[in-house]
């Protein structure tokens, strides 16, 4: 998705972005168990430093300063002022004081201080425009033994029952009717075409890598290190 529609799309999506996580997907997708499996696979310890891609209103905060303690160090980057405004609303509520929020782009990283114990993003890294240059990035501001943990869409529909055949074409009405993806964003062709090119970009960058491939049914949860040299 170009950074422009990035923009407009999360920026509007924003103030009800919590409501629909909650009441919405998490009945259908148990959002909060994969955020916690994704953080899990990140094997943070007290006083590490992790960034998370794409953190939209800060839904993943709560698990990650727990993991690092007072004296980890959290940074978080979205593009979206909207979204961001939200997740700046979380820190100043929790009074989270190793949190920092950065406005820029995933492709870039652009005022992001690394380098990082660990890096994650859930359900962002697939809607950036230039996913290669993400993930390189992703992985350069990591340390030598770094890990890194990606939890994304790698199916625009479930593969069966009542979410592929009633859930997901509703939503995909909305998300269209709405202008908040377009139909090249709700290709799954397209989509699956990314991914295969985005993890085996990851396979060569990373070591003891690991998949899960159906998570929630039209999803995966990809993690590794980057070697120790
Ligand atoms: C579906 S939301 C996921 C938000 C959050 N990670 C979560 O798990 O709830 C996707 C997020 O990716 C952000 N995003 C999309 N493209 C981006 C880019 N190129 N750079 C930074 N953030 C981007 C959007 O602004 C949005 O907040």
């Amino acid at each position: 998705m170009r950074l422009r529609t990035v923009s407009r799309n999360y920026d509007r999506l924003a103030p009800v972005y919590d409501l629909a996580d909650r009441w919405l997907i998490q009945p259908f997708v148990g959002m909060q168990d994969l955020r916690g499996a994704t953080v899990r696979a990140l094997g943070l310890a007290r006083g590490d430093t992790v960034l998370d891609i794409g953190c939209g209103t800060g839904l993943n905060l709560p698990l990650l300063v727990d993991a690092v303690g007072p004296e980890g160090r959290v940074v978080a980057l979205d593009y979206s002022d909207g979204m961001l405004r939200r997740a700046r609303a979380r820190v100043k509520r929790h009074g989270w004081r190793n949190v920092e929020l950065v406005q820029g782009d995933a492709a870039r990283l652009e005022g992001v201080e690394g380098p990082f114990d660990a890096v994650m993003s859930t359900w962002a890294m697939g809607i950036v425009d230039d996913l290669p240059a993400a993930l390189d990035r992703a992985v350069s501001v990591l340390k030598p033994g770094g890990r890194l943990a990606i939890l994304d869409l790698h199916r625009t529909r479930a593969q069966r029952g009542v979410r592929r055949h009633i859930v997901d074409p509703v939503v995909h009405f909305a998300l269209r009717c709405s202008g908040v993806d377009s139909a090249e964003d709700l290709d799954g062709e397209r989509l699956q075409r990314r991914w295969a090119a985005g993890k085996a970009q990851l396979e060569a960058l990373l070591v003891d890598v690991h998949q899960e491939t159906n998570v929630g049914d039209s999803g995966f949860l990809l993690y590794g290190a980057k070697a120790s040299t």
